[in-house]
């Protein structure tokens, strides 16, 4: 159960609460908007048991794999965004972006919700049922023959060249900023805070310690980090969590400056698989962040058992590979001694609460069947 631990030497919270309050809009506005679309709260969960087994105080899982019924969380950033430009711009007539597969979901979904096209570019590797989801939306999906960072680039060529030849005007909605393209993704970014919005109504004071959270390019942490710095009067301590094949933000931390890793391997853990951070979720996340975590495949595996076979009266919780990635970090670290300093570092011990967000549930069904059907995690 090895990971790959790392402080970051950058870690200001100061200037992260500043560039924090910098981003703030009000977050009850964007919270109305997802309720005028049909938003409904997802569960806060306690896992007692689990938390006694793993030597923490409390872990508390925000459950996200229901919203809007597309198994994952990324609409909330995706419908935001792309309301905000039809307001703009209605004669806006296709939406183009590229996906691991939850977030072309979630475009293809609001292009149906506000009729119109939407073309989605998809990685190799990707999963047939993570293309016919997007596809029973209504969209096209081309699958590309690189990964995930080509396919960004594509995704935006393709935007760029027909604005320059039709008649009808495309859009690129890509969670993922870079300079000169950056209001879109901080539109995403902020389409999250209802997430965390819902959260602070569900905590009732409860002071929150530390939050692992699973990286791709980085703007969902960044999201929720900003949330809490701006929000909460005692925010906690945040790790990322990455797979030791995309771990991006591990090494932009490592190199101190914002780095591409080759990602050419892939991940079961398909929504973290991403091989360059966003520009607008680095530039808060190199001040946020007290640490990061790389770690191998198995440990999602093993984080899935483990809310799939819940412990005594613990409630039962479907989490994907990339959902469950939070968990997996924090079973790693409190299962192996040799991580004793980086746990003090994070003041990881018995009287922390924890707070995990399970960002999917079974996207890819097949794949979460066959890890289940491993059974019950053996401690
Ligand atoms: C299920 C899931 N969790 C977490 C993430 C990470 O979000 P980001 O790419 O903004 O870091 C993604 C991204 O697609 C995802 O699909």
């Amino acid at each position: 159960m090895s990971i790959n631990v790392l402080e970051n030497q950058m870690f200001n919270p100061e200037k992260a609460k500043r560039k924090s309050n910098g981003l703030f809009l009000n977050p009850e506005e964007i919270f109305e908007f997802h309720k005028s679309i049909g938003n409904n709260e997802t569960p806060l969960i306690e896992l007692p048991s689990l938390a006694k087994q793993l030597g923490v105080g409390n872990i508390l899982i925000k459950d996200d794999g229901a919203r809007f019924g597309l198994k994952a969380f990324k609409a909330l950033g995706a419908s935001y965004a792309m309301h905000r430009i039809i307001e703009k711009y209605p004669e806006v007539n296709t939406f183009c972006t590229a996906t691991d597969g939850n977030h072309g979901r979630a475009v293809a979904w609001m292009a149906k919700k506000l009729n119109r096209n939407a073309l989605i570019y998809m990685p190799k590797g990707t999963t047939q049922e993570r293309i016919n989801a997007i596809k029973s939306e209504g969209s096209e999906v081309i699958v590309i023959d690189k990964g995930y960072d080509h396919a960004v680039k594509i995704a935006n060529e393709r935007v760029l060249e027909s604005n320059n030849h039709g008649d009808n005007l495309w859009y690129l909605i890509q969670d993922t900023a870079w300079d000169g393209y950056e209001e879109i993704p901080l539109d995403i970014m902020k389409g999250y805070w209802t997430q965390m919005h819902e959260i602070s109504n569900q905590l009732n004071n409860t002071k929150i310690d530390l939050m692992f959270l699973q990286t791709g390019v980085g703007s969902w942490a960044a999201s929720v980090i900003s949330y809490a710095m701006s929000q909460w009067k005692n925010p906690p301590l945040f790790v990322s969590v990455e797979p030791l094949s995309a771990n991006c933000v591990f090494e932009s931390i490592k190199s101190q400056k914002r780095i591409t890793v080759n990602n050419n391997e892939t991940t079961i853990m398909a929504g973290l698989d991403a091989g360059t951070v966003s520009t607008l979720a680095w530039d808060l996340l190199k001040n946020s962040l007290i640490g990061a975590i790389s770690m191998p495949d198995s440990l999602a595996e093993k984080a899935m058992r483990l809310l799939a076979y819940p412990l005594n009266k613990d409630l039962h919780i479907k989490a994907g590979e990339s959902g469950a990635g939070g968990l997996g970090a924090l079973l790693a670290l409190s299962k192996e001694k040799k991580y004793t300093e980086f746990k003090n570092k994070i003041s990881l011990n018995e009287n922390s609460t924890i707070l995990i967000i399970n960002t999917e549930s079974d996207t890819d069904s097949k794949n979460y069947n066959k890890i289940i059907n491993k059974g019950r995690l053996k401690f």
